[in-house]
């Protein structure tokens, strides 16, 4: 199977979608460490970006395994595509002095571009037949919606405590 997928257009193209997905998890262990590390007032935002930055970079390993076993060319994986890189820079330019709770909406849309991707990634392994790839793609996708579903939760108690803050006149910035 794999030595032949690599020559087929489904092959090629599920090839590419995980070099991007292997960028789009190296763009989050950025985001996600840069954010971790400025929040100070928020001890179980700051322990769970920790844990997802932990499984983010086992996520990156387990795509670039993929790749590797399909016999792609991991020495072409790019630290970012454009449009990765271009949604992260304009996801990091909102911070400010309320940075942590559009760090945290930044957070959760991250986490729904990472879910778009590995839905794709699903269905274009096992149209190609690779199975492991999907399954693979399956683990990864259920911490990426865990992790949205805990930030979509939080949002509120976030958003409450910053304003909390900021009215008491404390550190409010994080
Ligand atoms: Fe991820």
């Amino acid at each position: 199977m794999t030595t032949t997928l690599t020559d087929t257009k489904s092959g090629k193209m599920l090839i590419d979608w995980l070099r991007d997905a292997h960028a789009m998890e190296k763009q989050a262990e950025q985001m996600l460490s840069n954010t971790a590390r400025r929040i100070e007032n928020y001890p179980e935002l700051k322990a769970r970006l920790e844990r997802h930055l932990d499984q983010t970079r086992r996520q990156a390993d387990l795509v670039r395994g993929c790749i590797e076993r399909l016999g792609g060319d991991t020495s072409m994986i790019k630290d970012m595509t454009g449009q990765v890189a271009g949604l992260g820079q304009a996801l990091s330019g909102l911070f400010v002095g309320d940075e942590v709770v559009k760090g945290s909406m930044a957070s959760y849309v991250f986490e729904q571009m990472e879910i778009a991707s590995y839905r794709t990634l699903m269905a274009a392994a096992e149209h190609c037949g690779d199975l492991e790839t999907k399954r693979v793609c399956e683990t990864i996708l259920r911490e990426e919606e865990e992790m949205a579903d805990w930030l979509e939760n939080q949002l509120p108690d976030i958003t409450i405590r910053f304003l909390s803050l900021a009215e008491r006149g404390g550190t409010a910035k994080h």
